[in-house]
């Protein structure tokens, strides 16, 4: 299992724009997204909201995300853990 580093939910929100790249958690995990946001099938305003933070609020709203498919693509993007 790889060893990854650990971020606090602070550091993670200082990710918010295409500049400053965007990182999102899910769970316990840290994700740099910025790659996908012009790639996201939602559209790059969709998925900006949930940059610097949780993407539960979100994914509970569109289940479109509730896939494996979807969780293979997040994974993917992983850059630590909280
Ligand atoms: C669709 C990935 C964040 C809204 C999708 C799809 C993928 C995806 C793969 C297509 C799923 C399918 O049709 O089988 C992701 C990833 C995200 C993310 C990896 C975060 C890293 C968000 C957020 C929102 C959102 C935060 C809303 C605030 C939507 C919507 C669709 C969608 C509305 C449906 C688009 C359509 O079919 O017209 N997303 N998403 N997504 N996503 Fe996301």
């Amino acid at each position: 299992q790889a060893l990854y580093p650990v971020f606090t939910r602070q550091e993670v929100g200082r990710h918010r724009s295409l500049a400053d790249r965007v990182w999102v958690t899910y769970g316990s995990e840290v994700f740099d997204i910025t790659d996908f946001v012009e790639l996201h099938p939602g559209g790059p305003s969709k998925i900006l909201l949930a940059a610097g933070g949780a993407l539960e609020p979100f994914w509970a709203m569109y289940a479109v995300h509730s896939q494996e498919h979807v969780l293979e693509i997040l994974r993917g993007y992983k850059v630590g853990e909280l």
